[in-house]
């Protein structure tokens, strides 16, 4: 059973999840990925969060271990997504008289979701503090970070935060707890990115402004729900979320395509050998029928430019492309250089789409689309592909 100290009153009781292929049945976790739950020892005990229900056979045994004969006094609820509310239930039937703290979303929820009846409820309001003993709670609400109820709570005391959803990322807790038990570039932090693209981008905005309400707020540890305790750079985290969530992209450019007999690929290797010898070091190209949208949308928030190609199919785009530009109009992605290229028999379906698409969705075109009639011969393209990779590479460092 896995209980580590995060400090001498807070233990971490979470559980590594490596069975699940999808997260949110959508997402893939080749590193798995991280409930984590949180005991303060103090006059009161108070549990933050749960795990996702059947992902930790010992979730209840690890709170009787922690509170070593005590009664649970709390159990805040910052955020009732099931991956972390999915054992609230079972936390109550075990303490029924737990007092479950949240805000008056939160509880509306926990209605929907699980049918709790009120009598447990401890409603808070933003900014409410409640003293248990040594210390104080104090709760935030930081709304759709990434639900409307979300809030994050403060252990005034030890200036620990638990920010749930917030700072957290994917990948399994496969050593220690800390931040600094870990090499962060070799997985987590790539993993946090994809994380953060997949999950928090379209909620951008709100993640600015948590940020901004959570400035002032002296922070020693940041203690997510999913992923890594930030310890010794809490600060690090703070950054990387501001910066994405700010929209900031590094110079460089994402070639996506969908292709079924290898024209649009021989197009999509052109555009990036073009954006070589314009000199963009930073090219990644994905063939959307092999690469989940998951990493491809990590690349696209990562840097500036990115193309989008298909192959005519039927009077569309192919749907692998579909997919993919649905992924984009959802992350809504801010401040980007876009391209179009396309090849067909005989009637541009597939570019043409996709102009709809990028309309659609505001994103800044770059002109002209890059398209070929069957096979995507140099002769056939060297014009347009000329003055696309000029537009687009000036566009990149404007
Ligand atoms: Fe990890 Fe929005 O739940």
């Amino acid at each position: 059973m896995r209980i580590s100290k995060i400090s001498d009153r807070i233990s971490y009781i979470g559980v590594n999840d490596r069975r699940t292929a999808l997260f949110e049945n959508n997402w893939p976790i080749p590193y798995g990925v991280s409930y984590n739950s949180y005991i303060i020892k103090d006059k009161k005990n108070v549990l933050i969060d749960s795990v996702e229900f059947g992902s930790d056979g010992e979730f209840l045994k690890k709170i009787e271990t922690v509170l070593g004969g005590e009664k649970l006094d709390y159990l805040v609820v910052n955020h009732m997504e099931p991956d972390h509310s999915g054992m609230i239930s079972s936390v109550i039937a075990k303490y029924p008289e737990v007092k479950v703290i949240g805000n008056a979303k939160t509880f509306e929820l926990m209605e929907k979701y699980y049918g709790i009846s009120q009598e447990s409820f401890m409603a808070v309001t933003d900014n409410q503090e409640v003293e248990i003993g040594e210390s104080t709670l104090k709760f935030v609400f930081i709304p759709w970070v990434h639900w409307p109820e979300t809030m994050v709570t403060l252990d005034v005391k030890e200036q620990v935060l638990f920010t749930c959803d917030a700072f957290g990322g994917y990948g399994t807790l496969d050593g220690g707890i800390f931040d600094s038990d870990y090499n962060m570039e070799e997985i987590f932090l790539p993993e946090m990115r994809r994380y953060y693209s997949n999950i928090v981008a379209k909620y951008n905005q709100m993640v600015t402004r948590a940020i901004t309400k959570l400035a002032d707020t002296p922070v020693k540890m940041i203690a997510p729900s999913h992923g890594v305790v930030w310890k010794e750079n809490p600060q690090k985290v703070i950054s990387l979320y501001a910066d994405w969530a700010a929209s900031k992209s590094e110079r460089g450019v994402v070639i996506c395509y969908a292709s079924m007999y290898g024209n649009t690929a021989r197009l999509a290797d052109s555009i990036g050998a073009k954006m070589a010898e314009m000199g963009v070091k930073n090219v990644r190209t994905y063939d959307v029928s092999r690469s989940n949208a998951s990493y491809i949308l990590s690349d696209i928030m990562r840097y500036k430019g990115f193309i989008l190609g298909t192959c005519a199919y039927n009077t569309f785009m192919h749907p692998m492309m579909e997919h993919l530009c649905n992924e984009i109009k959802i992350m809504a992605p801010k401040g980007k250089v876009m391209g179009i290229f396309g090849t067909s028999g005989w009637n541009g379906a597939g570019a043409k789409a996709l102009a709809k698409f990028a309309e659609e969705a505001k994103l800044n075109q770059v002109s002209p689309t890059v398209e070929a009639f069957g096979a995507p011969t140099a002769e056939k393209v060297e014009e347009s592909l000329n003055l696309f990779a000029e537009n687009f590479v000036k566009a990149l460092d404007e």
